[in-house]
């Protein structure tokens, strides 16, 4: 059998292969049988050197269009055999067959808890409102009666922006707590006052994301705070209490019990540190808590000082506040364990999708 004989018979040979191959594996078997590296016509390719020199380029036409032919033949019958598939699929559709859900998504879990939390207050006068999180060095330590320079302003390891810097107010910094808000309602409270001529009167939820320079698995640079301040005549700190005890039992449920400590705060006077009993011990202590307690954040009764920055008369009127983390609470709550903070914003669906 001569070249020319041969490259025909590779190519018949090929051509009814894969005419009658019935699904793409068996096609991918027969491009490699003649056209990959071993194939039947590559090796026929290198046979064209021991042609005489003559008679190559001839041969070498035939063999190239050979191949043309057997990979178009391969793409068409590709082609046909898929369209056949997806017509068979069609032919096999059972319309009374249920239908594929889409998968349904839901609110993020601090988005959950902000909204529990703002019910639980509203249910007592004490209603959400919104302060800035871009905030003038102000609002956010000096009004709270923290003066230049203090050493307890390090204790907020707060983000310092390059904006100009105030006369006044100060620097622009990212507020590193919802204390923030506090003065703000204040100001709003007595232009209010001013107006309708009615005794002030504050009953503020201010939730917001703070920023602090910190990161670790208990810490985030990015967190929630809500703070609570109700300022008017004859407020006392078993008001405070009264409050703390209805959040603990609304939140965390009946069982939970909640204790305040002494504490310092530049903004409140006397300052207190709430605990709220463990949700596993219910207060026995166990290797959760230890001694029975967990640390819940801070409170206080108003700071004159703090009064008068928001121009209030702190002869007449006090008030209390809280300030707590949302992502502190919601841990706390019986049943959510979270090993690292930061998987609340990760993003991950396998760690969202369980709330
Ligand atoms: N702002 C305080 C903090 O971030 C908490 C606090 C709020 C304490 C209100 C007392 C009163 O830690």
């Amino acid at each position: 059998m001569n070249m020319e004989e041969t490259l025909i018979k590779i190519k018949n040979e090929a051509l009814s292969l894969i005419l009658e191959a019935s699904d793409i594996p068996q096609l991918e078997e027969i491009k490699l049988q003649f056209l990959g590296r071993n194939g039947k016509l590559t090796i026929a390719f290198k046979d064209l050197t021991k042609l005489p020199i003559e008679k190559r380029p001839e041969i070498g036409k035939l063999a190239n269009e050979i191949k043309i032919v057997l990979e178009e033949a391969i793409d068409d019958r590709k082609k046909l055999l898929k369209e056949s598939a997806s017509q068979k699929e069609r032919e096999n559709l059972d319309v009374t067959n249920p239908g594929i859900k889409p998968p349904l998504g839901h609110l993020h879990l601090i988005t959950q808890a902000i909204s529990e939390i703002t019910n639980i207050f509203e249910k007592i006068g004490i209603t959400r409102v919104r302060y800035p999180e871009i905030e003038w060095d102000y609002y956010a330590f000096t009004a709270l009666n923290f003066p230049e320079n203090h050493p307890a302003r390090d204790d907020w390891e707060t983000f310092f922006t390059t904006e100009e810097t105030n006369n006044k107010l100060g620097q622009i910094i990212l507020t590193p707590h919802t204390s923030s808000g506090q003065v703000r309602e204040m100001e709003k409270a007595v232009k209010q006052s001013q107006k309708t001529g009615d005794p002030i009167s504050i009953r503020m939820l201010n939730i917001a994301k703070c920023y602090r320079r910190q990161s670790d698995v208990s810490h985030t640079q990015m967190f929630h705070q809500f703070e609570g301040l109700v300022v008017g005549e004859n407020i006392s700190i078993v008001h405070l209490k009264g409050v703390l005890d209805y959040f603990v039992k609304s939140y965390f449920g009946e069982k939970r019990e909640s204790r305040i400590r002494p504490y310092h705060f530049q903004f409140t006077e006397p300052s207190f540190e709430v605990d709220v009993t463990c949700g596993v011990c219910l207060g026995k202590g166990c290797k959760l808590c230890k001694a029975g307690w967990l640390e819940m954040g801070g409170a206080g009764m108003v700071h004159p000082n703090v009064l008068k920055y928001g121009g209030i008369d702190p002869k007449k009127y006090t008030g209390f506040a809280f300030g707590w983390g949302v992502e502190r609470v919601l841990m706390m709550k019986e049943g959510i364990e979270i090993d690292d903070l930061r998987l609340l914003y990760s993003n991950k669906l396998e760690f969202l999708d369980q709330f």
